[in-house]
């Protein structure tokens, strides 16, 4: 009998690759501040696309990476020349990946699973970025909120994401470094593995909790192999 194959969908920024790749470009001008800006950089942008989802005022992710860019600048009093900006925000799009990644998801698909790249990002910023870090390759697909024009943790987002992948609940499963793409997707029925690449952040203590925690995007294959 034909068994339907077991779904994987990878967060992009954050999980596969590093949103704080830029950090010795902002040490330029912002010097031993540049970890404070990036941090802040990504967070803002984060807190712009719930807070749109929210509101109903859907814009492309990219666009909220770039206001949150303004937001954070202008927080540390740093004033960017017009080259300075376009060369974080191209720098933005080939973001590097992390060293498990590519290991990681050739054991996945060595394994049978069919992975997808699931994101906040356009998908053609998405595609450019799989694409410079050598990784395209190993996605059946790329999924964007945009088809549906809302932002995670939406639960329409995840179910959208099944749509496409034409995936139920008990057989998909989101694998992300941020808490509450986790949550999100545990709170539609989805499994998840939470990456917890260093020992410091600390997860939600909601009432959605990962299916399963790693260290390391090589240890995905055998999580979900074992648990089916
Ligand atoms: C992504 O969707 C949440 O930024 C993260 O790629």
């Amino acid at each position: 009998m034909h068994t339907p194959p077991t779904i994987l969908a990878f967060d992009v920024y954050g999980t596969l690759i590093d949103t704080h790749g830029l950090v010795s470009m902002l040490e330029v001008f912002a010097r031993d501040k540049a970890e404070a800006l990036s941090m802040l950089w990504r967070q803002k942008q984060l807190e712009y696309s719930f807070r749109r989802a929210l509101m109903q005022r859907y814009c492309p992710f990219s666009e909220c990476t770039v206001q949150a860019l303004e937001f954070a600048c202008t927080s540390f009093q740093i004033e960017l020349s017009e080259s300075q900006r376009r060369e974080l925000l191209d720098g933005y799009r080939s973001l590097p990946a992390f060293p498990d990644v590519a290991a990681g998801l050739e054991s996945a698909r060595d394994a049978g699973l069919r992975l997808y790249a699931f994101s906040n990002g356009l998908a053609a910023d998405v595609e450019s970025l799989l694409d410079h870090a050598g990784i395209r390759e190993f996605f059946t697909d790329i999924v964007s909120v945009d088809e549906i024009r809302s932002f995670k943790p939406d639960p329409e987002v995840y179910r959208h994401f099944m749509k496409r992948a034409e995936s139920g609940p008990e057989r998909t499963w989101l694998i992300s470094s941020n808490p509450f793409d986790v949550t999100g997707a545990r709170a539609t029925g989805m499994k998840a593995i939470w990456v917890r690449r260093s020992g410091s952040p600390v997860f939600d203590p909601w009432e959605f909790q990962p299916t399963a925690t790693i260290n390391d995007l090589t240890q995905v294959a055998d999580v979900v192999i074992t648990a089916r």
